[in-house]
């Protein structure tokens, strides 16, 4: 595609609101959708929907529609890191998207957090600076109550060993995460980082989640994230794709079970989830 006319440099979305990045218009995605960072596993997440539909590619961002379990549900790549995952929820809460769950991979920092295990973020420390370009850090990169609820419920249901906690989410997969550099080069200030992060009770590092959450929390969205564990910091072991399927098995369930609960909420007219919608509660008792 050459030479698409957009409305205007500021807003560039063509008159149908086909959008510039991701190439996705009104219509073409759920309101829940997930977020890998590579393409192909936009077509993973995808062949455990009952049915699926390609529906963009361009650039790093590739997008599926389907249904899983009857719910509509969507997929798209952020490729890696927060730059270009800042574009994909920008545009796609331009097409209609409301509520987002990050499934990707991680390196945990603890022993006990071993490889192919998953970890549901409650909040991110915002070592990016995307975020940075949005608010003031001050601003909590914190995931939506109502999504990591509906995560550890999945990974309950589907029997699959998980923990929860806050994550680190930085701008470097090597020196910011304090893995040596070419030539071993390793700045003095971030030296003794995972050290810092561990005795602060963060559990891993990832590229993305606190850019989704903060711009989700901006903007009112609601956002979360399932990564499996493919680095021990500790152990020093690295496998690829260990637990990535538990995880995007966890991330679709979630979004079924996101559903019934926003039925719920609609059916009994309230804004928040809470436990008594699901089992009742005896007033004063
Ligand atoms: N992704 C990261 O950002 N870090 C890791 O160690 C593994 C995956």
């Amino acid at each position: 595609m050459s030479h698409i006319i957009f409305k205007s440099a500021s807003k560039p979305e063509t008159g149908e609101g086909i959008q510039y990045h991701l190439r996705i218009k009104p219509g073409d995605v759920s309101r829940y959708v997930l977020l890998p960072g590579d393409p192909e596993r936009v077509k993973k997440i995808a062949s455990y929907w009952d049915e699926a539909w390609f529906v963009a590619s361009h650039r790093e961002y590739t997008t599926y529609t389907g249904k899983y379990k009857g719910v509509l549900i969507s997929a798209t790549s952020t490729g890696i890191g927060s730059p270009s995952t800042a574009i994909a929820v920008e545009e796609l809460a331009r097409v209609g998207a409301d509520t987002f769950i990050r499934v990707g991979t991680t390196g945990s920092l603890h022993k006990h957090i071993g490889i192919g295990d998953i970890i549901i973020s409650t909040g991110a420390v915002r070592l990016e600076g995307t975020s940075k370009q949005y608010i003031i850090p001050e601003y909590p990169a914190v995931a939506s109550y109502e999504v990591v609820l509906a995560l550890i419920e999945a990974a309950e249901t589907l029997n699959v060993k998980y923990h929860v906690g806050l994550s680190a989410s930085t701008d470097s997969f090597y020196v910011g995460q304090e893995r040596p550099g070419y030539r071993d080069y390793m700045p003095p200030f971030n030296k003794g980082l995972i050290n810092f992060l561990k005795q602060a009770n963060v559990l891993n590092f990832e590229m993305e989640a606190s850019t989704i959450f903060t711009l989700s929390n901006i903007y009112g969205l609601r956002a979360g994230m399932v990564c499996a564990v493919i680095a021990n910091r500790e152990t020093e072991e690295f496998v690829a794709e260990a637990g990535v399927d538990e995880a995007i098995k966890v991330a679709n369930e979630a979004v079924k079970i996101l559903s019934e609960w926003d039925e719920l909420k609609r059916k009994k007219n309230k804004r928040y989830f809470s436990i008594s919608l699901l089992i009742g509660r005896d007033e004063g008792k």
